[in-house]
């Protein structure tokens, strides 16, 4: 219930204004989201740096609607890379991209060419590229244009969303050497027919996929929050004989930051998803939707104004 009331609220101008203007509301919002801009989203990403921890800077689009909001996506892509590489932030900084953000469902194609451009952006600043996974009507498109990118770019990583039903079969196809995969559970509702439905069915899917990955000779990417699934893939890294170097965890900028710095402390690779970016309230309302619980620090934010 209060998960698609969030969903919903994602859409409302009136709440984001309320949250905007609330005297706490920007700390909240700072909680999850680097900042408005480029140079917002350096400077936390020095910090997280000088943390030990590495990140993938997503920067937020929503309803990318006309070809000219996909290429200044695209162009934003590329400023941000050679600031990295100018920064000294590449490699531990690399980039996650949505494709509807490059314009995936106006022309597929020149989405790919943004995504080409965006890839060969972060490879002349030595970094890497990562393709974030949508609903389930857009995972063919997003797969095919991962393996055309690969053919010159072969460290761009796939995400794969455990909660679908095909994804093991995905997870063994993209379980190669030389291929990043990051696995989550999925955020986006998904009928029953091409999705489990049920938390638990979710997890054991994850452990499936997880075994798959871990086995391969892949580089996977372990994408969750949830202290099981973790204690899994740490165990499941000791089975395969994975050395720390060998996968990475990745937790979103500013969900459990303790446990961000406990694997990091224990030598493991940490990677903080960082958005930026003036659209932020779509994203906040989706991670709300998530942890509903979180409902409280939003709420005495906006009452607290004055
Ligand atoms: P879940 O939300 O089920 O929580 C399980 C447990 O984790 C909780 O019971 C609690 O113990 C702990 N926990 C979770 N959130 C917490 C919090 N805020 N504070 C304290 N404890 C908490 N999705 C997608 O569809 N496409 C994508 O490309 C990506 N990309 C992506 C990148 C990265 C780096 C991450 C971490 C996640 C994504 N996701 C994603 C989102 C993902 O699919 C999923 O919706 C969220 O990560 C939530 O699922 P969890 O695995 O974290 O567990």
């Amino acid at each position: 219930m209060l998960r698609s009331l969030f969903l919903a609220a994602a859409g409302s101008a009136r709440l984001e204004r309320l949250v905007e203007s609330a005297p706490a509301g920007r700390g909240v919002v700072k909680r999850f989201v680097a900042g408005d801009g480029a140079e917002e989203a350096l400077a936390v990403s020095r910090e997280l740096a000088d943390d030990g921890l590495a990140v993938s800077l997503v920067h937020l689009a929503e309803d990318t609607e006309s070809p000219e909001q996909a290429r200044a996506v695209r162009e934003e892509y590329v400023a941000l890379l050679a600031r990295l590489r100018t920064a000294g932030l590449a490699p531990a900084a690399e980039v996650s991209v949505k494709l509807s953000a490059l314009g995936q469902r106006i022309d597929e194609k020149v989405a790919q060419e943004h995504a080409r451009a965006i890839c060969a952006a972060a490879a002349e600043s030595g970094t890497t590229v990562t393709l974030d996974a949508e609903d389930h009507g857009t995972t063919d498109a997003t797969l095919e244009t991962l393996f055309e990118l690969r053919r010159d770019f072969p460290s761009t990583g796939a995400v794969l969303q455990a909660h679908l039903r095909r994804t093991e079969g995905d997870c063994r196809e993209l379980a190669v050497s030389g291929s990043r995969v990051r696995l989550c559970k999925g955020a986006y509702s998904e009928p029953e027919s091409v999705a489990f439905q049920s938390p638990l069915d979710v997890d054991k899917a994850y452990v499936r996929c997880l075994n798959i990955l871990m086995s391969g000779e892949g580089y996977p990417m372990v994408a969750t929050h949830d202290p099981r699934l973790i204690a899994i893939a740490e165990d499941r890294a000791r089975w395969f004989d994975r050395s720390t170097g060998e996968y990475e965890f990745q937790l979103l900028h500013g969900v459990r930051p303790d446990e961000q710095a406990r694997l990091a402390a224990t030598g493991h690779t940490v990677r903080v998803y960082l958005p930026y970016g003036k659209q932020w309230f779509g994203y906040l309302m989706r991670r709300f939707a998530e942890r509903p619980s979180g409902v409280s620090s939003l709420a005495s934010a906006v009452s607290a104004r004055k």
